[in-house]
Parts: C-alpha cells; sequence; structure tokens
C-alpha cells in the first residue's frame, strides 16, 4: 500500500514536469535565418522550399484531395481531416508550412538553444531528435506507408535523392 500511495505521487510529480518538457514545434521561420544562408547552416531551406513537401499542406486544399477525404469516409474537406493532416503537416500550430524541417528533424525548442554551438555532441543532438542516425528510413515510412490513400511505394534511396539537403547519408 504505502509502495502505491509512494509511486502515485511521484507519478503526480512527474506528470507536469514531463509536460513542461515536451518539447514544442517552432515552425520553418525559426530556421530559415540560418539555414538559407550558406555561411551560416548551409543552404537546406531553399532546398526544401521547393520540394514537394513545402506543398503538402497546400495539396490538401484541391478538390482531388476532398474526392480522396470523402472516399474515406470523411464529412469535412481534407484539410480540415484529421487523417489526412496527420501526414501532410508538421504539428498543430504550424499547419501551412506542410511537412517541415521538424517533421523530420524533431520538435526545435528541444535542440534551437543548443545545436549549432560548437560543443554540442552529437549525442545530445540526436537526444533531442535532431539526428536521425539509422532511423532515416524509418522516420520517412512514418508517413510513406500503405495508410496513404496515394501510396505508390517508397524506395528510400531513390526518394532521398530528390529532397536531399546534405551530403552525408545516400
Ligand atoms: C542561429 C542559427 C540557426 C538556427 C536558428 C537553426 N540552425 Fe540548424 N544549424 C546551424 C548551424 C551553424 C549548424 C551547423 C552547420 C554545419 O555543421 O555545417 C546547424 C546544423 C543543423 C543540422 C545538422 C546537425 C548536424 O550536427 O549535422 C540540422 C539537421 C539543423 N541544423 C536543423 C535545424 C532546424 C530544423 C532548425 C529550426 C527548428 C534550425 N536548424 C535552426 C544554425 C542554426
Ligand atoms: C510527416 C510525414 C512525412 C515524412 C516524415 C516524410 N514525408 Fe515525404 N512526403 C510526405 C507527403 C505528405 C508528401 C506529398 C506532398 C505533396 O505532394 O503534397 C511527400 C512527398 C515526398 C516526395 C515526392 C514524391 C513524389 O511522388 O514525387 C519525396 C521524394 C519524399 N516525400 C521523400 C521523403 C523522404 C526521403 C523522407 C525521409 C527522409 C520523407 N519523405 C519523410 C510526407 C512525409
Ligand atoms: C523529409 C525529412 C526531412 C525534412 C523535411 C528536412 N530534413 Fe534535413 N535532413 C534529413 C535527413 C534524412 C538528413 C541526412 C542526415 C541525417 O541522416 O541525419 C538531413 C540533413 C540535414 C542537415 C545536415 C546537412 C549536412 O551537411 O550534414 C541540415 C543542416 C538539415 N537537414 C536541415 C534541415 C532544415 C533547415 C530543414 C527545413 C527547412 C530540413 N532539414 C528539412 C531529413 C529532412
Ligand atoms: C500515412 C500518411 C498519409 C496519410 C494518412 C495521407 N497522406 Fe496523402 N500523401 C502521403 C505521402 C507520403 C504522399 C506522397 C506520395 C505517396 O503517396 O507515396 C501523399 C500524397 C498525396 C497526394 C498527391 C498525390 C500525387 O499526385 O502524388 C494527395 C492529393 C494526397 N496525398 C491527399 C491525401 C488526403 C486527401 C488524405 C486524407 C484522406 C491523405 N492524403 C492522407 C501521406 C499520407
Amino acid at each position: 500500500m504505502k509502495k502505491l500511495i509512494l509511486s502515485t505521487i511521484a507519478a503526480l510529480i512527474a506528470l507536469p514536469i514531463l509536460v513542461v518538457g515536451q518539447n514544442k514545434y517552432t515552425g520553418v521561420k525559426q530556421c530559415m535565418p540560418c539555414h538559407k544562408n550558406e555561411k551560416l547552416g548551409g543552404v537546406s531551406y531553399t532546398v526544401w522550399e521547393k520540394s514537394p513537401h513545402a506543398k503538402a499542406f497546400a495539396t490538401l486544399k484541391t478538390k482531388e484531395s476532398d474526392e480522396i477525404a470523402k472516399k474515406a469516409g470523411s464529412d469535412k474537406p481534407a484539410a480540415e481531416t484529421q487523417a489526412c493532416l496527420d501526414c501532410h503537416v508538421t504539428g498543430t500550430n504550424v499547419k501551412d508550412e506542410g511537412v517541415s524541417c521538424e517533421a523530420c528533424h524533431g520538435a526545435g525548442s528541444g535542440y534551437k538553444a543548443m545545436h549549432s554551438k560548437k560543443d554540442a555532441t552529437d549525442d545530445a543532438k540526436a537526444k533531442a531528435g535532431l539526428l536521425l542516425g539509422d532511423d532515416v528510413k524509418k522516420t520517412c515510412e512514418t508517413c510513406h506507408n500503405k495508410k496513404s490513400p496515394t501510396y505508390k511505394g517508397f524506395d528510400y534511396a531513390k526518394y532521398w535523392e530528390k529532397i536531399a539537403h546534405a551530403g552525408k547519408k545516400s
């Protein structure tokens, strides 16, 4: 009994910490100043901006998407259908940016302050979700899978080539 009470208290204390500690999506405008600048963080923003991911929310606003949503059983336009938003936007507060940096690199609040510093370790970056490591393919497949009503299959190497903004992974 005592153990139960103790663990309940522990849970009550832990909960708010978890909520406060949860990382927040900051939006792509937070990344742009540095990542659109060759001298600072490279040109990943410029590559992303032209990629299909940047248009993923706009895609939901088309007639074609509304038809697909209807067929999937939704009584709302695609842009308001949660089952479409799940893969076509990044977090609820940055909808119209489509699939943005943070959809793959993790919520920005977790690494914003530290990741560009020279002394930031890869370990810390990985913990914050920024470095995808060996899970890159898995990250893509959270959206590129059969739950997508228009699924065309997914070949990591070919698909990465189309959105590549780094020389590291092939
Ligand atoms: C204050 C400037 C600044 C901001 C703001 C910024 N970055 Fe960076 N970022 C950098 C610099 C500098 C590097 C290091 C570049 C290098 O090593 O070539 C970097 C590196 C990265 C890397 C590669 C990490 C690694 O170690 O290989 C990723 C991924 C990244 N940033 C994503 C983002 C995302 C996503 C955002 C927005 C949420 C963001 N950055 C905001 C400056 C910034
Ligand atoms: C959060 C969901 C999500 C993640 C994660 C994701 N994608 Fe996508 N991807 C999409 C959506 C949605 C589209 C369709 C965008 C549109 O056309 O409106 C798309 C489209 C693409 C396309 C264009 C496909 C075509 O038919 O031309 C490529 C290439 C692509 N993604 C590569 C990748 C790669 C590589 C990764 C992992 C590194 C990845 N994606 C991760 C959601 C995602
Ligand atoms: C669809 C997923 C996806 C999106 C969207 C995305 N990235 Fe990346 N990014 C990757 C992957 C995969 C790598 C390869 C490195 C790795 O495996 O971690 C990478 C690498 C990087 C690097 C490292 C470059 C280097 O030379 O090592 C930077 C910087 C970066 N991304 C910034 C951004 C920024 C800024 C945005 C948004 C404007 C963005 N990325 C959008 C998946 C994505
Ligand atoms: C499991 C993730 C996922 C869900 C859920 C999802 N999509 Fe997508 N969507 C994608 C990806 C990934 C692509 C890129 C092409 C593909 O299907 O492989 C895409 C592409 C599209 C395209 C462009 C097709 C083309 O010509 O390339 C349309 C339109 C679209 N989705 C509409 C919708 C609508 C409407 C819904 C909701 C009923 C929806 N999607 C739900 C992931 C998803």
